[in-house]
């Protein structure tokens, strides 16, 4: 707490901040997340309050970051580039609302503007008879770096303002930032180059800023929105947000979510609205921004040290948190791919508390150098599974231990061997390992495979512990052991029959569900339904050689030897032969050569509803007749099948002259073809 704390205890705080902020200003490599460098930031100034007279000109309280880096010329900025007070709750909003209130002597609702809070860098850029003349970044505020020469290459941002009416000096300032599709697509890109990857897309924006070469900045996909102006020759308009509609009138990215609205409960009511979007929204956004929208006003309510007084960030759950790496566990997949999962210190983040977080596979380890002890960078954003992004040396604790992974299973203790040319370790104990027995009933079980109603993956565990069942095949035998399952948690008379039921109406399928569900490395659906069609028969699959499957279209070299692979093996052909005792069957037909095919070598489109059978049903037809079926029109796409409610896909068909029917001439046409009802 503040009060209990020393002035030996507010130099460390200092030093801390300063420290932190030449990290991620000046390196460009920060070691905390923004939220934990708020909260420091928090405590120093309500230390600051309790103690005004400790203050000293050093405080990171005094200036805005720090120093920029020599290798960029320096740009002294004509106003200071301030930065924003914080709001983490609605009564922090409240309380800003009242003191603004207060100081303006007048309880009338404000009138504020509402922005989201971009998260990336902010920058100055000066345009002199609407000529582009000079970008900079904020650096400390009163001195920032000067990157004309790669904000020039920003697509949104103007060279030349459009129109006429624009002041002679117009400094415009804003955000540069890395939407998230650009953010990932880079990322995979460096993954695939085997170099570095970027934390976030905030570390990738500033990281492709400070290029000296403008050229590296120009592939990389940033973006420039604009949130206010500082200095100005001329006139712009009073209220705040129609001077943002006169700069996207010059030609800049103003921020689709602006809004102008009266009183603090309207913020709030804004703040909840987007909060709930955040996630679908194409860039990150870290908060709100509330600006009082007068700039009259803003001009009577005038600045505090860091941050106009007009103004307040109303931050949402960070999304990177720092913790604790309690262990490695590591779980085994279906086909035997050992995971390393990190046990973390549950931690609050992107909204949730976080207590597991993958990383991936041993590539991943060795890259972040982590160790059980470390405190670690989780980060969560939107529905993606949480990611240990980067460690904290610096914290590392003396008795950190390496992550050794393991030699053997953890589950069956065969050996964990490596494929060549592959990332993942794999066990290599196949059906004897109880956990790739587990994932494999799952996956048979699933609603692609030969979906069975009501075997949900808890129950399943279940079975597999409790020894009810070890293998696919036992399912078809739960029947006989009715007594057993009734004895299992949470399982009733009623719940037991309409498993049993379920399984049993599994067993009528189609031979592409069934090969989908062997779980045959390599056999996603589609191929499972390629080799369906062009064998027919399951014997002729399983007959069939390594060179016969390559020959196939679509079946490439990798797939063609593990199918082979799986059907030499005998307790794979004993498993097969025990499931088809037990009754599992299917509609068999003659070997198809897919060139064949009615339909081979043609993409259709499906779009609109259909009334006689679901799009599914639709799309499952047209692949048995050898079609592709695609999810958008182009000038190779062969035939439309347009229902009610068809839209842009159609109107494009039309505009590029492709064939296009209706639900009644589909039907006859599959009629003709042989897949009518
Ligand atoms: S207004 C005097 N508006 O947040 C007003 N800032 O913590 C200062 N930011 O340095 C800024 N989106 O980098 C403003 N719509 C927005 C913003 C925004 C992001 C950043 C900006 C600033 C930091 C302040």
């Amino acid at each position: 707490m503040a009060s209990d704390m020393t002035p030996a205890d507010y130099e460390a705080l200092k030093s801390q901040l300063n420290y932190h902020s030449y990290r991620y200003y000046v390196l460009d490599d920060p070691t905390l997340p923004d939220a934990e460098y708020d909260r420091l930031m928090q405590q120093l100034q309500q230390l600051e309050a309790a103690h005004p007279d400790w203050v000293t000109p050093d405080s990171p309280s005094q200036r805005v970051g720090a120093k920029p880096m020599s290798a960029f010329a320096q740009i002294q900025h004509a106003l200071p580039m301030l930065s924003l007070d914080n709001a983490f709750n609605a009564q922090d909003m409240r309380d800003f609302n009242k003191r603004l209130q207060d100081r303006l002597k007048s309880t009338e609702e404000i009138e504020y503007a509402c922005e989201p809070k971009l998260d990336g860098i902010a920058v100055s850029i000066v345009y002199r008879d609407g000529l582009l003349v000079q970008a900079a970044t904020r650096g400390d505020g009163s001195t920032g770096e000067d990157i004309t020469a790669n904000v020039r290459t920003i697509g949104s941002v103007p060279l030349k303002l459009l129109g006429e009416h624009y002041p002679a000096l117009l400094e415009v300032r804003g955000e540069i930032y890395m939407p998230k599709q650009g953010f990932e697509r880079l990322n995979n890109l460096a993954r695939e180059r085997g170099e570095k990857l970027f934390v976030n897309p905030r570390n990738a924006a500033a990281g492709s800023l400070r290029q000296l070469d403008p050229k590296v900045t120009a592939a990389r996909p940033l973006e420039f929105c604009c949130y206010n102006v500082g200095q100005v020759e001329g006139s712009v308009p009073d209220r705040h947000t129609d001077v943002l509609l006169a700069l996207r009138d010059w030609g800049f990215l103003i921020n689709p979510e602006m809004r102008a609205v009266t009183g603090v409960e309207a913020c709030l009511e804004y703040f909840e609205a987007l909060g709930a979007k955040r996630n679908q929204l194409p860039y990150d956004i870290d908060g709100i921004v509330f600006k009082v929208n007068s700039r009259a006003l803003q001009a009577t309510l005038g600045f505090v040290a860091r941050a106009p007084r007009w103004a307040i960030a109303h931050k949402f759950p960070a999304q990177e948190e720092m913790t604790q790496l309690l262990d490695v566990e590591f779980q085994v997949g279906r086909t035997g791919a050992v995971t390393p999962v990190a046990r973390l210190e549950p931690v609050f983040v992107g909204g949730v508390t976080v207590s597991n977080a993958t990383l991936h596979n041993r590539d991943e380890i060795a890259r972040l150098n982590v160790k059980i002890g470390d405190t670690v960078i989780v980060r969560r954003a939107g529905d993606v599974i949480p990611q240990v992004v980067s460690v904290i040396t610096s914290r590392r604790p003396p008795d950190a231990r390496d992550v050794v992974f393991p030699s053997n299973c953890p589950v069956c203790g065969s050996e964990v061997v490596q494929v060549e040319g592959e990332a993942a370790m794999r066990c290599s104990g196949g059906l004897l390992c109880q956990a790739q027995v587990k994932e494999g009933i799952k996956h048979f079980a699933s609603r692609k495979a030969v979906d069975i109603d009501g075997l949900g993956d808890k129950l399943v565990e279940q079975l597999v512990d409790e020894g009810l069942i070890s293998s696919i095949a036992d399912l078809y035998r739960l029947g006989d052991k009715r007594e057993q399952l009734l004895a299992l948690e949470r399982m009733g008379e009623k719940s037991a029959d309409n498993l049993l039921a379920s399984i049993d109406t599994s067993k009528t399928t189609t031979l592409a569900k069934f090969l989908f569900g062997l779980g045959i490395r390599e056999v996603g659906e589609t191929t499972a339904r390629a080799l369906a069609t062009h064998f027919g028969k399951l014997s002729a699959l399983m007959a069939a050689s390594e060179p016969e499957l390559v020959a196939l279209n679509d079946i490439g070299p990798v797939s063609a030897a593990s199918i082979a692979h799986f059907f030499a093996d005998q307790r794979n052909r004993e498993l097969i032969a025990d499931l088809q005792a037990a009754g599992l069957h299917w509609p068999e037909h003659e070997p198809v050569v897919a060139e064949s095919l009615p339909l081979a070598g043609q993409t259709w489109v499906l779009t609109g509803s259909l009334e006689q059978m679901t799009r599914e049903q639709a799309k499952e037809k047209l692949l048995a007749l050898g079609a592709k079926v695609a999810g958008s029109v182009s000038a190779k796409t062969h035939c439309v099948v347009a229902g009610p409610g068809a839209g842009s896909k159609l109107a494009k068909a039309e505009s590029l002259g492709v064939a296009v029917l209706n639900e009644a001439e589909f039907i006859t046409q599959l009629a003709a073809w042989g897949q009518g009802e």
